[in-house]
């Protein structure tokens, strides 16, 4: 792989060419006045992301406007605010508005379907090992339906569960694509999985698993809560997304939204809601009269009235991201990974999960989230080295044997040599921007 133009360069012999980053990443895409995060350095997103000013502005200004309720307008409000975040869900996934239902969760919007396909017996749901709970349990309620949920390992020496800790981290050999569509069988009906994995980061590509799916009948339904935000996801072949709002989409929990394909849709039980039938928040006609269609769009799998509070939070959050711009952002976010692990191939103890990283990151193989696997050993030194940030306000997190550090579009230059400095056991510094 040859430098990109413009690109700083490490002169460590073959990996010489890594560790480029044309965007300079001192510029972050959101002002720092945006947020209210004071001196800390939050790289959390992947856990709790936080709220711009803006959003927790707009929330403050419709509670003022619930205390007078005749304030609120139908139109506007219960309609408007639920459409306006459709429009951003849709706007941020690149996909059509008619085919997004907002929910609660990911959970929500994952179950919405599980609960809703036409599952036969015998039918099967497959996974990547070591799914996010929130991408499992919806299948595995499944069982007494008569529908199996399997799991396959995408890398070698993977594991999970109970042994979570003794799993080797994923690298670029791997191909974990292949392994997850080697692994489909005349049963699978659904592979379920997430674009980008909670705990060590990996991102899949969801373009080669959509169309690999679509050839056999599958449908990919994807958990992109830990993508989106940040990434654009190509789901030109998939038959579903799912996102809570809370992490890279900057919006308290309880929101989120679920794409759906029309093929899909057209497939699964409506939620039997009543903004889920044609006319339904027309009162103009009479609520009691029930003979009526159920929508075709993705209103039709929403789960009830509508979500004005979550929806605005959502929308306004959304519209914040918007502002900055996708591809600034996933631009900006690599640019950081990209100082950062240069940075961190310098100390000792960290050079190879520095390069293994970057190999990821050059191949387009990671999200947000870069997770540093504790290297076969437990993972008491991560969970030493987290705790020692919190006391210097930085904030990460560590799942499963990964230290977890989450770059997000408030980041920039000066966060990532605080960074090293906590990292490498020096300066852990107080400024959070540069
Ligand atoms: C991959 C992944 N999926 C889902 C969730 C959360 O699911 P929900 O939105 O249902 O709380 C998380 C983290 O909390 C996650 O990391």
């Amino acid at each position: 792989m040859s430098p990109e133009a413009g690109s700083r360069t490490l002169g460590v012999g073959s990996d010489a060419t890594r560790f480029a980053h044309p965007w300079d990443p001192s510029t972050p895409p959101f002002a720092a006045e945006a947020f209210d995060l004071q001196d800390k350095l939050y790289a959390l997103h992947c856990a709790e992301g936080p709220v711009p000013k803006a959003t927790a502005a707009a929330v403050r200004a419709f509670m003022e406007k619930e205390l007078r309720p005749w304030e609120l307008a139908w139109q506007e409000d219960a309609l408007g605010l639920p459409a306006r975040a459709r429009k951003g869900a849709a706007a941020l996934i690149g996909m059509k508005e008619e085919d997004i239902s907002l929910t609660s969760s990911t959970s929500a919007g994952l179950q919405a379907i599980a609960m809703g396909f036409p599952w036969e017996e015998g039918d099967e749901v497959l996974a990547p090992l070591g799914e996010f709970p929130s991408n499992a349990y919806p299948w595995k309620a499944l069982a007494r339906r008569g529908v199996s949920f399997r799991e396959v390992r995408i890398f070698s020496g993977h594991r999970s569960g109970a042994d979570a800790l003794a799993s080797a981290a994923p690298g670029t050999e791997s191909d974990s694509e292949a392994r997850i569509l080697a692994a489909l069988s005349r049963r699978t009906r659904v592979l379920a999985l997430s674009w980008v994995r909670f705990q060590d980061g990996l991102k899949l590509d969801l373009a080669r698993l959509g169309q690999a799916c679509q050839d056999r009948g599958v449908h990919l339904v994807v958990d992109g809560i830990q993508g989106a935000g940040t990434h654009l996801p190509d789901l030109r072949w998939a038959s579903a997304f799912a996102t809570g709002s809370h992490k890279g989409l900057l919006a308290p929990q309880g929101a989120g939204f679920l794409w759906t394909s029309p093929a899909l849709r057209s497939l699964l039980q409506p939620m039997g809601t009543w903004l889920g039938v044609v006319d339904g928040d027309n009162f103009a006609r009479p609520s009691t009269d029930f003979h009526r269609d159920w929508l075709a769009d993705g209103r039709a799998l929403e789960p009830g009235g509508p979500p004005v509070l979550a929806a605005l939070a959502l929308a306004t959050s959304m519209e914040t991201i918007l502002d900055a711009g996708l591809d600034a952002l996933s631009a900006h976010v690599h640019a950081l990974q990209a100082r950062f692990l240069e940075g961190l191939s310098d100390i000792p103890d960290w050079r190879s999960e520095a390069l293994r990283l970057e190999r990821l990151r050059i191949e387009g193989r990671l999200g947000a989230l870069l997770a540093l696997h504790h290297r076969g050993e437990d993972d008491s030194a991560h969970l030493t080295l987290m705790r020692k940030g919190l006391k210097a306000g930085i904030f990460t997190s560590v799942r499963e044997g990964y230290l977890r550090i989450a770059f997000h579009g408030w980041h920039g230059a000066a966060d990532v040599e605080r960074l090293l400095g906590w990292i490498g056991g020096g300066a852990t510094g107080t400024a959070s921007s540069p």
